[in-house]
């Protein structure tokens, strides 16, 4: 306590310091943050700019933000308004759509009535966030030259969403199945895109304004993809940036349960006794799941304040006292899983270490630790969990960003991180048949007692070193988890999502 209030007294010495100093060092923005379970009205605050409105796909989009409590504006002159009317039944939630068309073909009206449009302050309430919504229209690109007009739609885009996004707010690309198709035209336009919105984020960052592509394969029913979309505008998503995600399965798009997004499932969360891993428990726990928390022999201690918050809150759960870094332990664990809670809905591996050293010092010992916790563990626990894991489940496999991009004195830590997100694809055809969702979270800098450790310096760097100019916390994590193993995420599998804040390394 005393310890961490040193620190907290020392890094904000530190933030007076640099703010200072005539250094090339910017500070980050408040960004927001949900507590508790998800609740019905999440996009209450959001004023939702939609460039789109003539397709069933469109409709769904603005349909489930309408739902979510938010204002949306179709800005579409050529909107569809048969399908405009039957979204403005009165709404509980309070969202609305209304039209205002606007013409893209002048850049400087079109800023105009954009700036028009923008919500004023309403009283001492938290200002609007705004949530600009560009769905591609890439079927007529047949041409080598509509890709260069596609290029200058993307920049319309960028410059208006530049000069009128309030901090906070989110940018969205929508690829919908129709625009999927990989013709040569589409392709470099989806390439463009994908250099583009990565460089948007990083200038939008330092507003912690974020920028995402979510795309939609054929035949996935257009309600996954307003749920992806939904949950990047929220405020469950502050950290996240530069995600470019696909709903590329297509589940039943199971309605939600009130009592909690995983009200009735069962939860194995394996290094759960500290930091991400405890977090994830709390989360899920939040939303009705019923927690095994795994985590060394030895470690009952450190899993005791997590487990009596649990406890507190009536939550059902038991520990899991295992080294799943070797076979038998898993083996074990899968045994007391079994006899505790029958059978598991999610699974969650989280247990990692680091061993750092270079190449040239690094010992057989350190290797083999590094790679049998981060990776081994992960083996073991898909194969010791397959015949307990129920068809519809979900798996959730920590990875890391070093695993992407590689990092000095990490080969054993990123070699592991790496063959995860391998071992994720593998995972998600060998259990798509089973209706099975599998995922990799790799997360940057995220504020836990393995980060803590670094020295201040190296951490305002790490800092520097984000579009968003700060750490994550475990729950930005744990958010994303919940997501994933919910409904609202099941579109979505074989994919490494990065939790990072934007970092400036790897693709
Ligand atoms: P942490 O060190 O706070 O917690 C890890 C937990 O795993 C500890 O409670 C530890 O006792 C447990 N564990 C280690 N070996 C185990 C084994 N053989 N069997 C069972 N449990 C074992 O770590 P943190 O920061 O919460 O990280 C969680 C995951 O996220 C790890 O896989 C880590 O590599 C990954 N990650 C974390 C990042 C960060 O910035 N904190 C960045 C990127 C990835």
């Amino acid at each position: 306590m005393i310890k961490n209030l040193v620190k907290d007294v020392a890094s904000s010495a530190a933030r007076g310091l640099i703010k200072t100093l005539p250094l090339p060092i910017s500070l980050p923005v408040f960004l927001e943050r949900a507590k508790g379970p998800r609740g019905p009205h999440e996009l209450k605050n959001r004023t939702v700019f939609m460039t789109r409105l003539q397709r069933p796909f469109d409709r769904e989009i603005a349909a489930e933000y309408v739902g979510q409590g938010a204002q949306v504006i179709v800005l579409d002159p050529k909107a569809n308004h048969e399908l405009l009317d039957g979204l403005n039944k009165p709404e509980a939630s309070g969202g609305r759509i209304h039209r205002a068309p606007s013409d893209r073909d002048s850049l400087d009206s079109y800023l105009r009535s954009l700036k028009e449009l923008l919500p004023k302050k309403d009283g001492d309430g938290p200002r609007s966030k705004i949530v600009f919504i560009h769905t591609l229209d890439l079927d007529q690109a047949k041409t080598q030259d509509s890709v260069l007009e596609i290029l200058e739609d993307y920049y319309k885009t960028g410059h208006a969403a530049a000069n009128i996004l309030v901090p906070g707010s989110r940018l969205l690309f929508l690829v919908p199945p129709s625009s999927h198709n990989q013709d040569a035209p589409q392709r470099m336009a989806l390439a463009a895109l994908g250099g583009f919105f990565r460089t948007l984020s990083k200038e939008f960052g330092k507003k912690g304004i974020t920028v995402h592509v979510v795309e939609s394969w054929p035949s996935v029913h257009p309600g996954h993809c307003a749920r992806i979309a939904t949950y990047l505008s929220g405020p469950r998503s502050s950290f996240l940036t530069a995600l470019w995600v696909k709903a590329n399965r297509n589940p039943d798009l199971t309605p939600l349960n009130n009592a909690g997004l995983l009200h009735g499932k069962t939860a194995i969360i394996t290094g759960a006794a500290r930091g991400i891993g405890a977090s994830i428990a709390e989360a899920f726990a939040a939303e009705g799941a019923a927690i095994g928390i795994n985590d060394l022999p030895n470690s009952e201690k450190a899993a005791a304040k997590t487990l009596q918050s649990l406890r507190k809150k009536g939550v059902r759960t038991a520990f899991l006292p295992f080294n799943v870094a070797t076979k038998k332990g898993a083996q074990d664990m899968a045994q007391a899983i079994r006899d505790e809670f029958g059978s598991v809905d999610i699974i969650v591996n989280n247990a990692g270490i680091t061993r750092d050293r270079t190449i040239k010092r690094m010992s057989p010992e350190n290797w083999n630790l590094a790679v049998n916790v981060n990776l081994g563990a992960q083996l073991h626990v898909t194969e010791a969990l397959d015949s307990l894991i129920r068809d519809g489940g979900s798996v959730i496999n920590l990875s890391s960003v070093m695993g992407i991009a590689g990092n000095f004195g990490q080969t054993n830590y990123s070699a592991a991180k790496a063959a995860v997100i391998g071992l994720t694809e593998v995972l998600a055809e060998r259990w798509s048949s089973r209706d099975i969702n599998v995922n990799a979270l790799a997360p940057g800098f995220i504020e836990t007692r393995m980060t803590s450790a670094m020295p201040l310096i190296n951490r305002e760097m790490a800092k520097q070193l984000t579009a968003l100019l700060q750490p994550g916390l475990p729950k930005d994590v744990a958010d994303l988890a919940t997501f994933l193993a919910s409904p609202l995420g099941a579109s979505i599998t074989g994919q490494a999502l990065r939790v990072d804040g934007g970092m400036a390394i790897g693709k």
